[in-house]
């Protein structure tokens, strides 16, 4: 993808041309995780493909949503890109730029993701505070752009320490089981198979996925703050505990576990708000 700075300035003009409104949060849904939307007024839509340089998504459904709640407007993107639907790490990547040409401060992550840390359980809601990134192609290779950020992006505070204070402060006022992990970024699409969960769960990773780590990439190149959530929802390690998974599994998990985080993040909308 080329000229990545034009590009995401006129996707940025084009959605603030059609809602009109300043946002500093956007929210990203992972799989199952559409649910999470339904806590909303949704005051306005546009679909993945109606914005200037944008695909659009082949399994999510793609869409940018003028949310409301309690009075506070913020953004979710209902669905993401995925590297294994055949997009670049820079075409997944690329609504990350947008938010970040709209002027936002925050982004929050969510997906689903399979459990390596032996004490997960199915449904477990964690907060990623790190991540390894397994993935084959990196979203900042090739020319460096500065007006977008710099060359090297430092990541040792790529998932906001200090917001990840204040959530896990909430989630036990809340009384919300909350975990933190580590997120590994594999490619997929096809699950991992035991050794390969195995391999991910020794070189140190709690959960691994197909999505997150490209974004959180490049919202750190671009200096949004980010928050990212994880459903656990099929169990990997020790191999004795995997079980055959659907994509429906993984769906079915997700929305089952999708109110405790739907709590959390609700109020977390609230809380950046003040
Ligand atoms: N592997 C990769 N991605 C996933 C998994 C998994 O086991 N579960 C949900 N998303």
């Amino acid at each position: 993808m080329n000229d990545i700075y034009r590009k995401s300035q006129e996707a940025a003009e084009f959605i603030n041309k059609s809602f009109n409104t300043k946002f500093s949060l956007a929210i990203i849904t992972g799989s199952g995780l559409d649910v999470l939307l339904d806590a909303y007024e949704i005051k306005s839509k546009i679909a993945f493909a109606d914005v200037p340089h944008l695909p659009q998504s082949t399994f999510h459904k793609g869409e940018f949503l003028h949310c409301v709640y309690k009075g506070v407007d913020f953004l979710a993107l209902n669905g993401r890109l995925h590297y294994y639907e055949g997009y670049s790490a820079q075409e997944v990547t690329f609504p990350i730029r947008i938010l970040s040409a709209l002027g936002l401060k925050y982004v929050m992550v969510t997906n689903a993701s399979g459990g390596l840390n032996p004490e997960y359980d199915f449904g477990e809601l964690v907060l990623i505070n790190d991540h390894i990134n397994l993935m084959p192609e990196h979203p900042l290779r090739g020319p460096n752009d500065e007006r977008l950020g710099d060359r090297f992006p430092d990541m040792s505070n790529a998932y906001n320490k200090e917001l990840r204070t204040r959530i896990l402060k909430r989630a036990t006022q809340l009384n919300i089981s909350l975990k933190q992990g580590v997120y590994a970024g594999f490619q997929g699409p096809s699950l991992e198979t035991p050794a390969e969960y195995k391999f991910i769960h020794t070189i140190g990773a709690d959960m691994v996925g197909m999505s997150t780590v490209p974004e959180v990439i490049v919202a750190n190149h671009c200096g949004l703050k980010v928050i990212a959530f994880s459903i656990v929802t099929n169990v990997c390690y020790p191999p004795e505990r995997i079980k055959e998974t659907s994509v429906e599994d993984v769906i079915q998990t997700a929305n089952k576990a999708a109110p405790k985080l739907s709590i959390l993040i609700n109020d977390i909308i609230l809380d950046l708000h003040n």
